[in-house]
């Protein structure tokens, strides 16, 4: 199949207003998009492996269309047959130089995993992508990849556009995580898989296991041991790894908005179905119980590999609660969201920890801050923590500014839904890059919303 065929898929629509309003009950099931972590990552990986994977429920979302046609630009084979995608892998070193330039669009994950994939490759590729991911920080992977043996035509600089220039002498290292993240944990393991010998990365707070855990399962042969200095994660590089079936989980950090949602609207009752549970995730969870949310994983199980439940969430009372900083990565993508919800509850919310959201799609932390004060919520963003004083009520009335950002704009669009007046974002295209179908579900569970006349500036 061409990248054509499933290009247009990425087209965003024009920036108009949009808007939430208060809402009747939320009742009913709804089976959210597949996760993006582990979207990228079998698309990834299949191309790295020998034969065909054959992947269900992947996440048909601009980030990971754009991670499709990179694959393929890379050489390996991407298509779509009848609802399962199927990448016909090279093996690690197979993979071939690109025609054009490497688009990857609003996704930083898609950008930061792919480094690790060209650094072991004797190839030169350009790497791109949106306004917001080329300002984006690229010298926390670049750092410890280019200690591995890659180079870059552009020298230093750390941003977005940049010719990375990979080789088939990487050298094996042990690379103590500076800030807790999957993305450079994960760019660094898959670099080591062309690696002639043991490649590790330490980290001191556990951040999603999807890279190890699906690596694991094509054959790579990774240990995880506790060290001095944290979790210590070692890879022993040239495995030869076997395309397989993947199946995704529903994305947790997207069922949040609907579970936000349910929690927000009174006499709500929803189940959210198969959901990923796996423990690096669920942070966000953990917190709305210990707000006094009355939510349940039902019929939890294994599905290929990692733990799904259908999640039911019924209105509730809340109070706020202090969330630890050890907590953040296991909820970093939810911030915004818990931050809404806050405003709902009856108390003080400090959560704490928080400097990664920074350099989101967003600054999230200010864009955050700023989108509670339009909407008449007492918050304060200060250094790495953000307050939220709720009052179980929201007054709304307010214009959220996105830049850019998809959280931002299903947060406050969730917030709106129990608001006095209605919450408007200037922008709702952003929304395709992760949860293409977020306005239809919740519309169907019963979520009110209305487009406004007169375009965003
Ligand atoms: C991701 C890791 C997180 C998260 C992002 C997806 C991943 O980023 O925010 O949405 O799939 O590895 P960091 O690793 O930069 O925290």
């Amino acid at each position: 199949m061409p990248p054509s065929s499933f290009q247009t898929e990425t087209t965003a629509p024009a920036m108009t207003l949009f808007a939430a309003i208060k809402s009747t009950p939320l009742k009913g099931r709804a089976v959210i998009p597949g996760d993006k972590s582990i979207s990228h990552r079998a698309l990834m990986f299949g191309a790295l492996s020998i034969g065909e994977t054959r992947i269900t429920g992947l996440l048909e979302a601009g980030d990971v269309i754009a991670t499709a046609r990179a694959v393929e630009m890379l050489g390996a084979g991407v298509s779509r047959d009848s609802g399962e995608w199927v990448v016909t892998g090279r093996g690690i070193g197979g993979l071939m130089p690109p025609a054009g330039p490497l688009d990857f669009g609003n996704s930083g994950t898609g950008a930061r995993l792919m480094m690790g994939v060209v650094a072991g490759h004797p190839i030169q590729a350009v790497f791109t992508g949106d306004a917001s991911l080329c300002r984006r920080p690229m010298g926390r992977v670049l750092k410890p990849l280019r200690q591995m043996g890659l180079g870059a035509a552009e020298g230093d600089k750390d941003t977005l556009p940049l010719t990375l220039i990979g080789t088939d002498e990487l050298v094996p290292i042990r690379y103590v995580l500076p800030v807790p993240s999957a993305q450079v944990k994960s760019a660094v393991l898959i670099a080591g898989l062309a690696v002639a010998g043991e490649t590790t990365v330490v980290e001191a707070d556990a951040t999603r296991d999807h890279t190890e855990k699906m690596l694991t399962y094509l054959g790579a042969e990774i240990t995880v041991v506790q060290a001095s200095d944290g979790r210590a994660i070692t890879i022993k590089g040239q495995p030869v790894l076997q395309g397989r079936p993947i199946r995704v989980p529903g994305d947790p950090s997207s069922a949040a908005f609907l579970a936000a949602a349910a929690l927000i609207v009174p006499g709500s009752d929803i189940v959210i179905e198969n959901v990923l549970i796996n423990p690096t995730r669920t942070g966000f969870y953990t917190t709305l119980k210990e707000m006094g949310a009355d939510i349940a994983f039902e019929a939890e199980r294994e599905q290929g590999g990692e733990r799904v439940a259908d999640i039911r969430v019924r209105h509730s009372a809340l109070h706020g609660v202090t969330v630890p900083a050890e907590r953040a990565p296991s909820m970093i993508d939810e911030y915004p969201m818990l931050a809404a919800l806050s405003a709902y509850a009856e108390g003080e919310t400090l959560m704490q920890g928080l400097a990664e959201l920074r350099v989101k799609e967003s600054d999230r932390l200010a864009a955050t801050e700023a989108g509670l004060h339009a909407n008449g919520v007492d918050a304060t963003a200060s250094g790495d923590t953000l307050t939220v004083r709720g009052t179980g009520r929201v007054k709304g009335g307010g214009l959220v500014k996105t830049d850019m950002d998809h959280r931002i704009a299903m947060a406050f669009l969730t917030m709106g839904l129990g608001a006095d007046h209605a919450v408007t974002v200037d922008d709702t295209a952003m929304i395709e890059t992760s949860f293409p179908n977020f306005i239809a579900l919740m519309t169907g569970l019963g979520a009110s919303f209305q487009e406004r006349s007169g375009a965003a500036s």
